[in-house]
């Protein structure tokens, strides 16, 4: 696959290859004279070269084109890898076939504080660390325990390479961009395909330009750009594109600042977001005991890192920021695209009903907990005790984005003081950003109301503490500190006092201190694999069963996303657990044969007994009687065959044909309504050699009322993909390609 080249550049750096990346480029700039643009480079570099493939930069049609890559490297949390490596596991290949790493961070609940919050999720979570932890040592996974930082901040400190292409099991895998790499976040079935080396694809991305002119001025950061972002852009105006940052204010930002910008990207719904390489690329690299990367990234700078002159005549749109001009914003509640420059948010809120006082300020997340931007929340705690205000007005959770942060900033002093202040510090970990918050401050049952500001990414309904009822808000670290000593919405530390203890007084903007003298390395978490872990066991694997029988499980009305079929909130602390996330399969969804009642959302009849009951309860029941090899997958594991549907959304119809379920529509949706529950259902044309692209099958329905009737239903597998049908997933494909 790879194109044999001359070594001008380094050998390979953590599974990058720049040798192999501008071979590619060269030659497809040989059949077009045209520049190209940075996420053009970063991607086009990725595509797999043999001879069959022939690809040519005319015939790349953006938003059609199906791109077949090779990613550099793949991560997975602990939310997601307990199933992505079953299925890997279940491919029979010995060994990951692309640099990977599994990260333990999102299912330590954020509680009393790090220490007596970590032992706690080693305790409730063992079984899960046990099998993630032995896995990866057997399959050669790097495996960071819990504790460790959150993902996407250890990849920055550790994996991210400029120019290279990183593909996670999380949505805000682009943070990768603020140090040149291309990151996209993934299902877990796409990362299993990268980790067995098969390609990896994706429809060429359209790409935003966003020109940054001018320098951020006072409280202005960079969080402030993309909550602006977000607000022209909408959570779905990304979607399909990249957004590509260039001119003048990038070589003006920090690389956690741009970090942040590409990681909260993924609530505009882009594909990923990327920076040129910039001087600040360079000193984060060296501060991070990285002189090798940076000096080989210099190397490369011009041809792959930053986009061709002339080039920005290729972007879909571009948008225009002004630095200079920037206001600090405000998003939310409820969504991160609801934008407020701090001078309008007073009036708005005396216009709603939202909570003015705050009940909680958070600074952390994957977004915003760098040293950087707890160092500014240290520089306002200070100007506040100099002026005799010694604590937060409102409780203050503070979350360091990874072990290597805590660490530096222990030894800098800047956790005490902040601790001094009221803070409680947390561990390393997602914590509150994902709803793992053991919150007792509120009536959360009673959906009290109440409002919270935090440096997260994301404030969705119920998102921190499955409170309907809690407005969250997100802004920049020194907002949100500054909001944690006002202790109401309606402030603009630009022009309000805060009432101190002794006397009211105005805050500075904190100056940014980009990188400490010395980052500290801090606790060694992170497990290395051994070189050859043949001869190694797989503990806590949880067991994997059999399923059949056709019964019909839930007939659904209305949509059916992925929030119903495995909804999130307090679900996610199950996230690495089979048995548990089971429970919560379809639980939001509204069954067409039952009556309209919230009460019964997620209840489906059970043909067995007849009774109503939770879906994953009937579930349960139908899979006593299975008798075929169970996927990862929910709806498989819980021994589903097929999911008849009016359609599907392209990424969830794939997950299905990978996992070796069929996704069938109704040739004609009207078919939809005359399924009852109890009926029974044949599929006539799925056998082996019948079932072929462009084909439809044959539904024959035994009806509950003794009639018998025939339905066409049809399918969009393509011959390659009814390769993994007939091997009863993607994963059995490749194991009977490559094991013995
Ligand atoms: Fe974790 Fe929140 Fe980021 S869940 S990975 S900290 S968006």
């Amino acid at each position: 696959r790879h194109l044999a080249t001359a070594s001008a550049y380094p050998s390979k750096i953590l599974g990058v290859d720049y040798n192999r990346q501008i071979a590619v480029l060269d030659a497809l700039k040989r059949q077009s004279k045209r520049p190209l643009t940075l996420t053009e480079k970063l991607l086009y570099s990725h595509l797999i070269v043999d001879e069959q493939s022939g690809w040519k930069l005319e015939k790349i049609e953006r938003g059609k084109t199906i791109l077949q890559l090779q990613p550099d490297r793949i991560a997975c949390h602990d939310a997601t890898a307990t199933m992505a490596l079953l299925q890997f596991i279940s491919a029979g290949l010995p060994r990951v076939r692309t640099p990977t790493t599994v990260h333990s961070d999102h299912l330590v609940i954020s509680e009393k504080g790090a220490k007596e919050d970590l032992e706690r999720a080693t305790s409730e979570h063992a079984e899960v660390y046990d099998f993630l932890s032995s896995a990866s040592r057997k399959y050669g996974i790097g495996f960071w325990k819990p504790g460790s930082g959150i993902i996407h901040t250890v990849i920055f400190e550790n994996y991210a390479i400029p120019g290279g292409l990183i593909i996670g099991t999380d949505s805000h895998t682009p943070n990768a961009g603020g140090l040149g790499m291309l990151g996209i976040g993934v299902g877990g079935a796409d990362a299993v395909d990268a980790m067995s080396g098969m390609p990896w694809e994706l429809v060429a991305p359209k790409v935003i330009g966003v020109n940054l002119t001018g320098q951020l001025q006072g409280w202005a950061s960079t969080k402030d750009i993309i909550c602006k972002l977000a607000g022209i852009l909408t959570v779905s105006g990304g979607k399909g594109s990249v957004i590509e940052f260039f001119g003048q204010g990038t070589q003006t930002l920090g690389a956690t600042g741009m970090a942040t910008i590409c990681n909260m990207s993924a609530e505009i719904g882009s594909t990923s977001c990327i920076f040129p390489h910039s001087p600040a690329i360079d000193r984060y690299l060296k501060a991070t005991k990285r002189d090798y990367v940076a000096q080989s990234a210099n190397q490369v700078r011009d041809i792959l890192l930053t986009a061709d002159e002339g080039s920005h005549k290729y972007y879909d749109q571009i948008i225009n920021i002004d630095l200079s001009s920037l206001e600090p914003h405000i998003n939310g509640p409820f969504t991160p695209d609801l934008a407020h420059p701090i001078s309008q948010l007073k009036s708005t809120i005396s216009d709603k009903d939202w909570p003015v006082e705050l009940s909680h300020a958070m600074v952390g997340s994957c977004t915003n907990s760098s040293y950087e931007d707890l160092d500014k929340c240290r520089q306002l705690v200070r100007q506040a005790h100099a002026a005799g205000t010694t604590k937060f007005k409102v409780p203050f959770l503070l979350t360091p984005g990874s072990e290597q942060i805590r660490a530096t900033a222990e030894a800098d002093g800047i956790l005490d003081e902040l601790r001094d202040a009221g803070a409680v510090v947390l561990s390393s970990s997602c914590g509150p950003c994902v709803g793992s918050w053991d919150r007792k401050d509120v009536d959360v049952k009673g959906h009290e109301k109440n409002s919270v500001i935090s440096s997260f990414n994301r404030n969705f309904i119920g998102r921190h503490d499955s409170n309907p009822a809690t407005h969250s808000f997100v802004s920049s670290p020194e907002i949100v500190t500054a909001f944690a000593y006002s202790g109401r919405l309606d402030f603009n530390p630009s022009t309000d006092k805060i009432v101190g203890t002794e006397a009211s007084f105005l805050l500075d903007p904190p100056i940014d201190q980009e990188l400490p003298r010395n980052f500290q390395t801090g606790i060694n978490t992170f497990q290395e694999p051994p070189s050859d872990g043949s001869s190694l066991a797989v503990f806590g694997r949880p067991q994997r069963g059999n399923a059949s029988g056709m019964e019909i499980l839930i007939k659904v009305s209305g949509k059916c996303t992925t929030d119903h079929i495995s909804p999130a909130g307090p679900w996610y602390k199950y996230r690495g657990h089979l048995e548990n996330i089971g429970n919560n399969m379809l639980t939001t969804a509204s069954n067409a044969s039952l009556p309209n009642d919230p009460q019964l959302l997620g209840h489906t009849r059970n043909p067995l007994t007849g009774k109503v009951d939770v879906v994953p309860e009937v579930a349960r029941d139908l899979q006593k009687m299975a008798s075929r090899e169970h996927a990862a997958l929910e709806p498989r594991y819980l021994g589903g065959t097929a999911i008849i549907a009016r359609s599907f959304a392209r990424i969830h119809e794939t997950n299905l044909k990978k996992q070796g379920m069929l996704p069938l529509t109704f040739d004609d949706p009207a078919d939809y309504d005359r399924i009852c529950d109890g009926d029974r259902i044949s599929l006539i044309g799925v056998e082996e050699g019948e079932l072929q692209p462009g084909k439809s099958v044959t539904m024959r329905v035994q009806g509950i009322d003794g009639s018998v009737w025939e339905a066409d239903l049809n399918h969009s597998f393509h011959q390659g993909q009814l390769a993994w049908l007939r091997a009863g997933s993607a994963l059995n494909f490749i194991k009977s390609k490559t094991v013995g």
